[in-house]
């Protein structure tokens, strides 16, 4: 089941509060995206999900979330303030600028005009002044990855942890790129977020942990709802790959305007730690490093047998978030027609991505005895810790219907006047549509049952 278009799911997304477009009432902001009451907690669930997958579900991986602004040294040694570009063209006709490597054409997607300027680099990185002096040295930058902080603080991590190779640390937050040409809704945008895992190996064994995480990534969209099927394996070829990389495979997925990269696997060997190491030249580092004199850092770690001192390769799992909501989105949506010639919008969230859990509904708004068993249901319901629970007390049970359809709840549990006799209620299956009594106090342990699927 896939969206038909991008424009169903941008308004599917404002009309129900998942996305709104950042700075709407001022005009909006290019390329700014802000999540609404459902966005959010959907978006929570997917970097929840994750996180659990890479922290609680291993021993081999650590946590971290650390600074957004950026001295710029990180990101000189690592290679950004000199390569982190994309090639910008200017149209003299009409002003517009456009990403060189994104023409069709050579001429302006615009106005048509062939009279456009030569290539030449743009730097995406944002940059802000820290302290009250605005000066050439008070600068930071806002970080364009999550990855750089996770290599300054490896001796941090290995230090307080004692952790031995192969181990990961991984970091879930915002990046910021200056797009050139932010489009596609939230897919290519200049404020996003990243679920990063860098993973420490022995260096000899990077190749095959690389395939190991290509396919445990898969594995993990695939649990996201998002099958295999629309997943397709792209290998970087050599004169695409990012300064650091020796091998990498981006995951794919047939977004509603084209197959795009959703996640990119890097191989980055030992540059990072390389680059960012004190005394390089005592170490034994493969890649080329710019020489630096200004870490205080031996970002090196020691190999219990044979003493020696170790630089890490590293491979690197890279999602989007932001992506990731919009594949999401894509695959679960549906607009079902019904008999009578009725439609449904249906989004088949996977239960522990769903925005709310189930929607308690009395069946009357104004009756008291309703209301009162829905409110104390709601209650025992959202005690169980399973996300959020709602008290819909709108007294309209089809129009509830719809909107919980629409939006990816579950369940809808409704009270009617038999549940004040005989202490049952109608479970509606979001999917199925298919209606069952069940005793108010058997509820929780099935609402339990049915976010595990
Ligand atoms: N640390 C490696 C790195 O940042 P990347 O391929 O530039 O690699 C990783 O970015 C992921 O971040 C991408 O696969 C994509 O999901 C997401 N991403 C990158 N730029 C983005 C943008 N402008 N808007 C939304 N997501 C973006």
């Amino acid at each position: 089941m896939t969206a038909k278009t991008m424009e169903e799911l941008v308004s599917l997304c404002k009309r129900r509060g998942f996305i709104f477009q950042s700075n709407e009432i001022y005009g909006g902001l290019q390329g700014l995206y802000d999540y609404g009451p459902l966005g959010v907690e959907l978006k929570n669930n997917l970097k929840q999900a994750w996180w659990r997958s890479m922290v609680f579900d291993r021993d081999d991986v650590e946590g971290l979330d650390a600074s957004i602004l950026t001295k710029p040294s990180v990101l000189k040694f690592s290679g950004h303030e000199d390569t982190f570009t994309d090639p910008l063209v200017d149209c003299k006709e009409c002003k517009s600028r456009w990403r060189a490597d994104q023409l069709k054409s050579p001429n302006c997607p615009s106005c048509g005009s062939s009279d456009l300027t030569d290539p030449r680099p743009f730097n995406l990185m944002f940059k802000t002044s820290v302290g009250p002096v605005e000066d050439s040295d008070s600068f930071a930058y806002l970080r364009p990855e999550t990855a750089q902080h996770i290599f300054t603080n490896f001796k941090n991590v290995v230090d307080s942890t004692s952790k031995s190779l192969p181990f990961g640390i991984v970091q879930i937050g915002k990046a910021f790129r200056n797009e050139i040409t932010p489009r596609n809704f939230i897919f290519r945008v200049r404020e996003f977020e990243q679920m990063e895992l860098e993973f420490f190996v022995t260096p000899g064994t990077d190749e095959e942990w690389h395939n190991t995480w290509v396919e445990s990534r898969v594995n993990w969209w695939e649990a996201q709802g998002v099958p295999e099927s629309s997943l397709e394996l792209y290998e970087v070829p050599a004169d695409e790959l990012a300064h650091y990389s020796k091998r990498t495979v981006d995951i794919m997925y047939k977004f509603p305007h084209g197959v795009e990269e959703l996640e990119g696997i890097a191989n980055r060997t030992d540059f990072d730690l390389g680059s960012h190491t004190k005394n390089q030249g005592d170490l034994d580092i493969s890649a080329d490093v710019m020489p630096n004199s200004a870490s205080n850092s031996k970002l090196a770690i020691q190999d219990i047998d044979t003493k020696k001192w170790v630089v890490p390769y590293v491979i690197e799992p890279s999602a989007g978030v932001d992506r990731g909501i919009l594949a999401i989105l894509n695959e679960s949506y549906e607009v079902q027609e019904l008999e009578g010639g009725r439609e449904r919008t249906v989004l088949h969230l996977k239960p522990h991505l769903a925005p709310i859990k189930a929607a308690v509904i009395p069946l009357k708004k104004n009756n008291a005895d309703l209301v009162k068993t829905a409110s104390e249901l709601k209650k025992s319901l959202q005690k169980l810790n399973l996300g959020r629970v709602v008290l819909e007390n709108s007294g309209n049970i089809g129009k509830s219907y719809r909107r919980h359809d629409e939006i990816g709840t579950p369940l809808c549990i409704t009270i009617d006047f038999d549940t004040l006799e005989d202490r049952s209620a109608t479970i509606r299956d979001r999917d199925s549509m298919k209606q069952e009594r069940i005793s108010l106090e058997l509820i929780p342990e099935y609402l339990i049952k049915a976010m595990n699927v």
